[in-house]
């Protein structure tokens, strides 16, 4: 595939393919984190995706298709909280005892990530290359990209998190010069959250 790629902010119009992407992503990476049927999983991230913010949110488009996905938050910027809507939406959706066992999911995927970044710091999270796309050098240049975000607002550490079975993405990263390691979490969350690894990376300032 050689059409040139571009990245952008991400788009209210870009929330179906946001939802798919992040549905694969969950799916990849923490899987049986929702319960329920697939269609039932997949509204719910569409939910999530719908009623939260996209601030520093960014799509990488090929051709004129959106192929993947990745976020960056600062201390001035944060990291956007998980949209309580789509919470509450859980029972209706997916029926009372999967949507229990989603929850308890959701809640240990977000004690891993509850911590916000340093001052100095960017934190690179939710990337995802659509399943058709990977291996063609996507995830590449949205790290890119997001590292330039960050050292454009003044960041000269990037910093993100990865569960630790994700062996590819742990590769991933460290084949871009990412170093495993760093502060580690308290032991109540390194025992109920689910098991993770820091990276980070120091960024070259702009010239
Ligand atoms: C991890 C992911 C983002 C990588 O994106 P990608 O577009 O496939 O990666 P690229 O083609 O840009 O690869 C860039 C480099 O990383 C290497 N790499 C990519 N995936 C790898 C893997 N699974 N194992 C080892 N190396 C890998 C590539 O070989 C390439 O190396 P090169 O520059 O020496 O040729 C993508 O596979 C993905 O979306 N995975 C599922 C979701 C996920 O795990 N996201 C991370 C959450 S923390």
């Amino acid at each position: 595939m050689d059409s040139p790629s571009r990245v952008r902010s991400a788009a209210r119009s870009d929330i179906p393919v946001l939802s798919r992407l992040l549905t694969q992503l969950y799916a990849f990476e923490l899987p049986g984190l929702l319960r329920g049927d697939p269609a039932a999983q997949a509204e719910f991230v569409r939910r999530l995706v719908l009623w939260g913010p996209l601030d520093g949110r960014f799509v990488l488009v090929r051709g004129d298709e959106v192929v993947a996905t990745g976020a960056v938050a600062t201390i001035d910027a944060p990291r956007p909280p998980t949209a309580s809507g789509a919470l509450l939406s859980l029972p209706s959706l997916m029926g009372a005892a999967n949507a229990v066992k989603s929850l308890v999911g959701v809640a240990r995927g977000l004690l891993i990530v509850a911590s916000p970044p340093a001052a100095d710091e960017a934190q690179i999270h939710s990337v995802v290359v659509d399943d058709r796309a990977r291996g063609q050098g996507a995830g590449a240049e949205m790290m890119a990209h997001l590292e330039h975000t960050a050292t454009a607002a003044g960041k000269r550490r990037a910093v993100l998190q990865v569960v630790s079975s994700n062996a590819g993405a742990r590769a991933f990263y460290a084949n871009l010069g990412y170093t495993e390691g760093g502060p580690t979490h308290g032991r109540l969350r390194s025992a109920v959250g689910f098991r993770s690894v820091l990276m980070h990376k120091d960024l070259a300032p702009t010239g």
